[in-house]
């Protein structure tokens, strides 16, 4: 069997972390990727809801022949990922606010992170913040209104502009120098973000270090390298023109974009 990898997200977001993925890949692999945009955003749902939607796209991953889930959200990775590898018996390999990093490469020690409600305050986050970051002063923001603007697709619009300094403005004074992407959809807009943070503040996001523990995860299966890689795009939404923009947005060369019902 050719290494296949299931990956999903809220929507859009995780084309972030696919693009990663690929890059960092040294075998070729079949790649299977769910946006639920119908039910985006995450950032404010119930853990039963959020287990109830990643419960169903793992088990339509699985029957795609994934080996191994990427839960390419931050938002259903602190709150139901343990659930998840609970029930099923196969790998997942979860995304968090690049906290460590963040506290490392920080010299003024005031750092940012901007996430979902959810992602702020699960108690993964919590936790990480008091392992990785007690040193810091660490200022929290919920990215309000970001993913619902970037499901769609429209990331040049002077809303979304606005919408981005506004919330910079916040770190910026306070005197952060370094700010965690804590969403992935937040990825799409990294250049907007570094146009408006103070030119000493470094920007993070965990996408390389994300791409390389799949790499290292799916080298210990025993699943053979395809001859080329293929990908296929599933999305719950029946508007696929967001996803299609995005996933040319991030030089993905998929082979097939579908409404699915999942
Ligand atoms: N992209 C997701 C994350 O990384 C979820 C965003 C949302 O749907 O609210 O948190």
């Amino acid at each position: 069997m050719a290494k296949t990898i299931g990956i999903f997200d809220s929507g859009v977001g995780g084309l972030t972390i696919l693009s990663s993925i690929v890059n960092e890949m040294s075998d070729s692999a079949e790649y299977h990727y769910v946006a639920d945009s119908l039910h985006a955003p995450y950032g404010s749902k119930s853990i039963e809801a959020l287990l109830e939607r990643s419960r169903r796209i793992t088990e339509f991953l699985i029957s795609k022949g994934s080996e191994l889930i990427v839960v390419a959200c931050n938002t259903a990775t602190t709150q139901v990922i343990s659930a998840l590898r609970a029930e099923f018996k196969i790998p997942f390999v979860g995304i968090e606010p690049a906290v460590k990093p963040a506290a490392q490469l920080s010299v003024s020690k005031r750092i940012g992170v901007i996430a979902t409600a959810n992602t702020l305050k699960s108690n993964l986050f919590k936790q990480t913040l008091k392992t990785y970051a007690s040193e810091c002063k660490t200022f929290t923001r919920m990215g309000e209104g970001l993913v619902e603007a970037i499901e769609t697709g429209e990331l040049a619009s002077i809303e979304l502009n606005d919408l981005v300094r506004d919330h910079v403005a916040y770190f910026n004074s306070n005197k952060i120098d370094v700010l965690v992407l804590g969403c992935t959809h937040y990825s799409f807009l990294s250049l907007l973000f570094e146009k408006y943070l103070d030119q000493s503040t470094s920007l993070v996001t965990p996408n390389e270090a994300v791409a390389r523990r799949v790499q290292s995860v799916i080298g210990t299966l025993d699943s053979q390298a395809g001859s080329v890689s293929s990908i296929y795009v599933y999305s719950t939404s029946e508007k696929l023109g967001s996803l299609k923009k995005l996933i040319a947005a991030e030089n993905l060369e998929v082979d097939q974009v579908l409404h699915t019902q999942i």
